[in-house]
Order: C-alpha cells, then sequence, then structure tokens
C-alpha cells in the first residue's frame, strides 16, 4: 500500500516512523518532510520519499496524488484540514485520514468549540464570545480581569494571552482586537475564566460514531523551567501522566467524549480523524480549555512509540468509520520525549547549525530522536526551525525513560542549542 503524509514537524516524523513499521505499506512519502523522514524505510526495504510541496499547497498535493496514487493520505497538522484538504481529495477518490473543513473547526474557530461544548454540556471554563473590544472587556471586568483572551481563528499556537488583573486583561483584549497580533484569527476573541489545576492532554482516534480514547499524556508549553517563559508550541512530553488512576481517566473521557459524540451526531458532524482536548484537572472537575482535530505535537512523539497497534489499520478503521470492533493496544512503558530548541525560540533564532550526536544518541537504547525542524546541507543534518528535535526514550519507569531522554539530550550539540531539563518532574514528584 502507498501512503503519503502531509506535515513537517516532530508529529510528521513520529506518524512517519510508526507507518514504515506497518508490513502493509510498501511505499512512503512525506509532503514536505524534514531531514528525519527522509532516513526512514519501510518494513519491505523502501526508504521514504520527501515530496517538495508544502502541506497547504492543496493543488500541488493534489497532483501529486493524480500522478502517484496514494491509497491512504495522512495530514498531520491543523492547516490543511481548515482548507478543506480532506474534501479535495476525497473529491479526486482519494482515501484520506483527518476531519473534514466542518468538523475540523473544533480547532479552527474557539467560538465554534465553547458554543457547541456550552450546548451539549461538555465540562469548559465559563466563557463568553465578543466581536467587540468594549463588550469582550466589561465581561473581563466580571471574572476580576483573571481570565485567558483567545483569538478564535488560527494563530500558529500563539493566539492565547492569559490575564491576572484587569489591566492585562484590557490590553489583552486590544492586542488582539485592536492591534491585530494574530490578524483576522482575532476579529473576534473567546474570553475565559482562568482555571487552576494540573493540565494534560487528551487523545481520542474517532470515526464519526465512536471515540477510543488514549492514555494520558503532559506537554511542557512554555519555553523554560518550571513553565517561565513564553509559551511554545511544546518544549518536551511525556505519558502516561500519573494524574489520574486508569478507572479516572476512563471517567474523565466519558465526561467529555459522551456528549462530544452526542453532540456531533445532533449537530450532523462527522468527525473521522483524532480529537486533542487540552483539558484542566481542576477542583470541580475536568474542564475542557480548547479542542484541537489533530495529533499534539509533540504528544505523538511519546504516544506512537508506546502504541502496539498497526498504525495503518488504526486509521483506515477511523477513515472508514470501523473503530467500534478496534482495539487500542498500549505498551506499559513509559515514554519521554525532549524538545531540543534552537537559541531565542520561540522568538527569532538562527537556522542552518549543524547537529551532531545524533547517530549516538539514536544507538543508545529505547531511545529514538525524532526530527521536527531539519535539513540536509552538504550531506550535514542542520537545523532549519525553532524545535529542531524530539529527544524520545522509553523505559519500564517514568524516571528510567525521563534518565535514558536526557542521557540521549547530552550526546546531541548544535550551536545554540536550548531545551528544559524539567520535562516530566511533575509526574516525578
Ligand atoms: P490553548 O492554546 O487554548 O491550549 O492555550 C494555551 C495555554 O494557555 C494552555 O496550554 C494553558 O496552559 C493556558 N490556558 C488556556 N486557557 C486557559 C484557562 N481558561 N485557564 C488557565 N490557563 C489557560
Ligand atoms: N502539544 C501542543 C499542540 O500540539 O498543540
Amino acid at each position: 500500500m502507498k501512503v503519503l503524509v502531509l506535515g513537517s514537524g516532530g508529529r510528521e516524523h513520529a506518524l512517519v516512523w510508526k507507518l514504515a513499521q506497518s508490513p502493509a505499506v510498501s511505499r512512503l512519502w512525506c509532503a514536505p518532510g524534514n531531514a528525519g523522514t527522509a532516513m526512514e524505510v519501510t518494513r519491505s526495504g523502501a526508504p521514504v520519499v520527501n515530496v517538495a510541496i508544502p502541506a497547504d499547497d492543496l493543488d500541488g498535493l493534489l497532483a501529486f496524488a493524480r500522478r502517484e496514487q496514494p491509497d491512504l493520505t495522512v495530514v498531520g497538522p491543523d492547516n490543511p484540514l481548515a482548507l478543506g484538504v480532506v474534501e479535495r481529495f476525497q473529491a479526486a477518490g482519494f482515501t484520506i485520514w483527518g476531519p473534514n473543513q466542518r468538523a475540523a473547526q473544533f480547532e479552527s474557530s474557539k467560538a465554534f468549540s465553547q458554543d457547541f461544548m456550552e450546548r451539549h454540556g461538555i465540562p469548559t471554563a465559563k466563557s463568553g464570545t465578543f466581536a467587540d473590544p468594549v463588550a469582550a472587556k466589561r465581561f473581563c471586568a466580571t471574572l476580576g480581569g483573571r481570565c485567558a483572551v483567545k483569538a478564535d481563528g488560527l494563530a500558529l499556537g500563539k493566539g492565547v494571552l492569559l490575564a491576572g488583573n484587569a489591566a492585562e486583561a484590557e490590553r489583552a483584549v486590544d492586542e488582539i482586537m485592536v492591534d491585530k497580533a494574530f490578524g483576522s484569527a482575532g476579529a473576534r476573541v473567546v474570553v475565559q475564566e482562568f482555571l487552576e489545576g494540573m493540565e494534560i492532554s487528551l487523545h481520542a482516534l474517532c470515526d464519526g460514531k465512536t471515540a477510543k480514547l488514549f492514555p494520558t499524556a503532559q506537554d511542557h508549553k512554555r519555553a523554560l523551567d518550571g513553565d517561565q517563559g513564553l509559551n511554545t508550541g511544546g518544549m518536551g512530553t511525556y505519558s502516561p501522566a500519573p494524574f489520574l488512576t486508569d478507572a479516572e481517566l476512563a471517567d474523565v473521557g466519558r465526561q467529555i467524549l459522551n456528549p462530544w459524540l452526542a453532540g456531533c451526531a445532533a449537530d450532523g458532524i462527522d468527525f473521522r480523524g483524532l480529537l486533542y482536548p487540552g483539558v484542566m484537572l481542576t477542583k470541580s472537575g475536568p474542564k475542557v480549555i480548547e479542542f484541537n482535530a489533530r495529533f499534539g505535537d509533540p504528544e505523538t512523539q511519546v504516544y506512537l512509540p508506546r502504541l502496539e497497534n498497526d498504525l495503518v489499520e488504526l486509521l483506515l478503521a477511523s477513515a472508514e468509520g470501523r473503530l467500534a470492533d478496534v482495539e487500542l493496544k498500549w505498551s506499559p512503558n513509559a515514554c519521554v520525549c525532549v524538545v531540543l530548541a534552537s537559541g531565542g525560540y520561540p522568538g527569532s533564532y538562527a537556522k542552518g547549525k549543524v547537529i551532531h550526536g545524533l547517530d549516538q544518541a539514536n544507538a543508545l537504547p529505547g531511545v529514538k530522536v525524532f526530527h521536527a525542524g531539519t535539513a540536509t546541507k552538504d550531506g550535514q543534518t542542520v537545523t532549519s526551525g525553532g524545535r529542531g528535535l524530539g529527544v524520545t526514550a522509553w523505559a519500564p519507569t517514568l524516571r528510567a525513560a525521563r534518565d535514558q531522554a536526557y542521557a540521549a539530550a547530552n550526546v546531541i550539540c548544535f550551536e545554540g542549542i536550548q531545551y528544559r531539563r524539567d520535562i516530566a518532574a511533575k509526574g516525578l514528584r
């Protein structure tokens, strides 16, 4: 079977790595991919091929698909989903995995998600949606200024500003709605009450009728140790996150997914793909702070090494509405991913720095270095993005997985390398 993966980050390298292990896959492309995706080989020995088409160039991707006839296309990032890549491919007769444009609104519009959650009784923050900055500020004031102000649309994971008092909240509203810091994504804002608690990532594979919950994971969004510094795309993850027993996780899953599935049925939303709720475990129960409509990055890097199923079978079952018969199987190992970033990220940073030590790191037992922002130049692997690598390790305990991930991270170097030293620390406390 021929498979095309869209995207170029660490998530996509992990997807390619896992798909390449399937005996069903004979050819594998990644558009556009990174230096790491191009180093993978399918079980039948075919090298994975990067295709130089951006993941949001729908015309270019369709032309490629018409030429090469992939049997399955797997969408990694949110942008092509929001642009409607799924219906474009389906209309041309191709099987593609991911939610259609309407279903992808769970991520592409926070106002859509918030309205859906409130109408269908999904536990979430007290909130309001506004197109007028004066009304938004008035609502912030009713929360004492302690709130999250969120641009409605896609903003590269950056459209959320947290405020601790009225002045900060007013500034946040102005930044998004008046100064248009996130462009047209900020034409409307969702203001949520500020929630306290432990934040976890949930993932559920869905087929339009059924949702299969993954184990827990926890991301580390801030750039610096101790959750200091700016918000990033994610500086590291681990799974499982030991804040819920299996029974509690099942219960949290039911509280969120049962009304979500019923709401989708009532509203005629056919969600086939990955639902990723960001959840705050508050004193008054779990609350969804946002939905994403794709695999998390770097959550994928810790989920897929633990997944024992054939990923091709799972994604086909999701796309074809057959998930009810499928059982997800997970390794009892813990898994930790430490992101190695370029100095300055998430602000400006240099590119093209030669990366040393990749082979030594990958040779350590229970280690896989997933590439994110990397490229090949003159036969060398160089940095090409803010998040360069996701050094991932698995072991029977979280402590051992954490130690092994850092042992591997320590043998990798490039000029300006920057990473957090406290990934998984909350889970070990
Ligand atoms: P989001 O992109 O919506 O996940 O928001 C980015 C980050 O802001 C989240 O990972 C949380 O750490 C934080 N955040 C978002 N909403 C809230 C909220 N209502 N209360 C507290 N923190 C929040
Ligand atoms: N882990 C953060 C994200 O994928 O949005």
